[in-house]
């Protein structure tokens, strides 16, 4: 049993000074791979995945096997929605059993993303899930889509604050997907907000920053880093043949890979 409150994990990360990972599945492959990544170093990790994939991994069914691989765990695992849009899906992840929501309203004006994300905190009362918002915006959706970054107001971020959420997602000029070169991160935001909020912040866009960055943002606090591309694009490259078992084991084996390498720079390895 080793289905944990994202709260827990992140709590444990900020006393050690490193980051968990958070990384995104799509079905089975992904997951298993992941865990076993995990398991391999002895590391706490975060499964998540964003409303935006549900219409190709229902809920009702990849959410029942994320919580699954969780229980089965040998080390501690978090269930995550990422980028919750809509009040009915958000609810469904929590009556699901996820452990975590991300509430995001970062397209609203602050007012609205305020409202919307205090009443995401009321409605994840009933199971105790922790709760994840956004301020700024992360560049492009979590698919690609288009959308432009913006730079977190360090007002935005205290009044997300006072919502009572659990982490807080921080527009530092960081994007979904491949960057077409590497990004200018504005650390200043970081040093501004460092040791002021309650929230632990995160941050999503990990595909393609530098492992220097990687390191200045865990020294700058930053306790939740998001992975999806890098783990898709592994798994789409380990499936070569079309015989599907051997599709299978080598997408599980990619993403493993893929998902060590992380969970190594983040500090995480040993921390379970
Ligand atoms: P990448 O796809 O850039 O790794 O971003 C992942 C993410 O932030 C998911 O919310």
């Amino acid at each position: 049993m080793a289905l944990v409150n994202m709260r827990s994990l992140l709590r444990a990360a900020e006393a050690g000074g490193y980051a968990v990972g958070s990384f995104s599945v799509a079905n089975m492959e992904c997951i298993r791979g992941i865990v076993q990544a995990a398991e391999e170093l002895g590391s706490p990790i975060i499964l998540q995945i964003a409303e935006i994939r549900l219409p190709y991994s229902p809920l009702r069914l990849i959410g029942p096997m994320m919580l699954a691989a969780a229980r089965c765990a040998s080390v501690p695992v978090a269930v995550h929605l990422d980028h919750g849009k809509t009040l009915p899906c958000l609810q469904e992840a929590l009556d699901l059993g996820f452990t975590s929501v991300m509430c995001d309203g970062s397209e609203l004006p602050i007012a609205q993303n305020v409202a919307l994300t205090r009443q995401v905190v009321d409605m994840a009362k009933a199971t105790g899930a922790a709760v994840e918002a956004e301020v700024g915006r992360v560049g492009r959706g979590e698919d690609g889509s288009e959308s432009k970054e913006q730079i977190a107001p360090l007002d935005d971020c205290y009044r997300m604050d006072e919502t009572g959420i659990d982490a807080l997602a921080i527009g530092i000029g960081n994007a979904h997907g491949l960057y077409a070169a590497t990004p200018k991160l504005h650390y200043e935001v970081l040093e501004e907000l460092r040791g002021k909020l309650r929230a632990f912040p995160v941050l999503h866009g990990g595909t393609g920053l530098t492992d220097e960055q990687f390191r200045r943002l865990i020294a700058l606090g930053m306790r939740k880093i998001n992975i999806a591309t890098d783990i898709f694009m592994a798994q789409a490259s380990a499936c070569q043949g079309k015989d599907i078992f051997k599709n299978i084991a080598s997408s599980v084996d990619a993403v493993s890979a893929t998902a060590k390498r992380y969970i190594k720079l983040f500090g995480s390895e040993g921390k379970a």
